[in-house]
């Protein structure tokens, strides 16, 4: 976690990369390393190997003399160099590389043994026997440094197992924290019911499709899901207040993102998530709130949580207003790229609203809410309507009833199926909203 963020708040014109949401990711204060081979060990390795096939062959023959920098020295002493030399690198491979140096250096020390036994037996020479015990102590040394090494390892293992199930238990209690505090969002403002975990969604979305990381979408959505945290504080009567707000109460509602900066920013294990709560309501071109920054000044992930904000705000039911139509929704943010959102983002929300075929980036309740009245009174035809059911790709099954009435039960109405396509999602028979809304029945 970036623990710079922490009194962000005051410097406002904090360094953009920290505000940018360039977002932290995890640290572990321990790790294990796995080590791999560099090129190092591959040219340790084929020294060792050409050591060792100049030892096995002169040991063979150390009786004789060779010429050395102009004198004349036996074979054995220069073998007895090159084999000290060829153990300590077999000591340096073992401690740094364990498990492939631990392997070659036995291999190559013990492939030295036949020849030296050969020698000694053949030849009753006792020039060997140092070497021997050399290579003995060599082989104990690496095998008690491998052992060592492999004891760290399991330690350090068991460690970072316990490390990660403390993170994960930390990361469990965040989540329920997070939901419980949503729940209380929403159980204070009843108009917009089920909007932070929409816009986490929407959020999440976004910066998916801008190619953010997993760990960047994670955090994404947890800073959107709690970006109205600040309402928290505002008086019921205002959040929930049916009708227009004065410009008084409008300007106590503007208080709740530094509200909810304030809120959130006493969580210090995670100090990036008040960004999203200070700074959802500005504006790309500068005349949002609290602040008024402007463009890129915004940290990127309030541009974010502002497009899915606002996408939400439009595309759910309020209690003055039904959900607007997806397409204009889009005509909207696509007025607002450059001004109220940044650009980009707005292009991505745009292209999530043409791929949503099936409006699946609606307010659920208002899918919920087509099921309508489960009993019709028929008379005339569209006498009386539901709002009707969502057809999917799924089988809809619709089950209908129907009662004779009359004195002698012979008189009935039948209900009627009307297929209809509409971009709001309801019947219509006024003609101005049939174009407008591509009604088709
Ligand atoms: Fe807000």
């Amino acid at each position: 976690m970036n623990r710079q963020n922490k009194g962000r708040a005051k410097t406002l014109s904090m360094d953009k990369k920290t505000a940018d949401m360039e977002i932290p990711k995890n640290e572990t204060k321990y790790s294990v390393t796995h080590r791999r081979p560099s090129m190092i060990i591959y040219v340790l390795i084929v020294v060792l190997c050409v050591i060792t096939a100049f030892n096995i062959s002169n040991v063979a023959r150390s009786q004789e003399v060779i010429p050395v920098f102009g004198t004349m020295l036996p074979i054995s002493a220069l073998t007895g160099v090159m084999s000290s030399f060829g153990n300590l690198c077999v000591i340096f491979i073992v401690v740094f590389y364990d498990k492939l140096g631990f392997y070659t250096g036995l291999i190559l020390l013990i492939s030295q043994f036949p020849v030296m036994v050969i020698q000694f037996i053949k030849q009753h020479s006792s020039q060997s026997i140092p070497g021997m015990f050399t290579t003995i102590l060599t082989i104990v040394a690496i095998i008690l440094i491998y052992r060592r090494n492999a004891r760290i390892n399991e330690l350090q293992e068991t460690e970072m197992e316990a490390l990660r199930s403390r993170q994960k238990l930390s990361q469990r209690l965040f989540e329920q924290t997070a939901t419980a505090l949503v729940n209380a969002i929403d159980a204070n403002d009843t108009y917009s019911h089920g909007h932070s975990l929409r816009v986490a969604e929407y959020s999440e979305k976004i910066a998916r499709m801008a190619g953010k990381s997993e760990e960047e979408c994670y955090k994404i959505y947890y800073i959107a899901l709690l970006h109205d945290v600040g309402k928290l504080g505002i008086p019921n009567e205002i959040i929930n207040k049916n009708g227009r707000l004065t410009d008084e109460e409008y300007e106590i509602i503007k208080q709740h993102p530094v509200m909810g900066e304030q809120i959130l920013s006493s969580i210090s294990e995670y100090p990036y998530l008040s960004i999203g709560a200070h700074f959802h309501h500005e504006r790309y071109d500068g005349r949002g709130y609290p602040d008024r920054l402007k463009g890129e000044d915004i940290p990127e992930i309030a541009r974010i949580i502002s497009v899915a904000d606002a996408y939400d705000a439009m595309s759910s039911n309020r209690s003055y207003r039904d959900a607007i139509p997806q397409q204009l929704v889009r005509e909207e943010i696509v007025k607002g790229a450059g001004t109220q959102f940044d650009p980009e983002f707005a292009m991505v929300m745009q292209h999530l609203i043409d791929i949503d075929v099936e409006y699946k980036m609606k307010e659920r309740k208002a899918v919920g809410e087509l099921a309508g009245k489960d009993e019709l009174d028929c008379d005339e035809y569209r006498s009386e309507i539901s709002d009707g059911i969502l057809i999917n790709r799924n089988i809809t099954r619709i089950h209908m009833k129907s009662e004779n009435i009359g004195e002698n039960g012979n008189y009935g109405r039948g209900p009627a199926i009307i297929l209809f396509d509409s971009l709001d999602g309801r019947v219509h028979d006024d003609e101005r909203t049939i174009k407008d809304l591509i009604y088709f029945e």
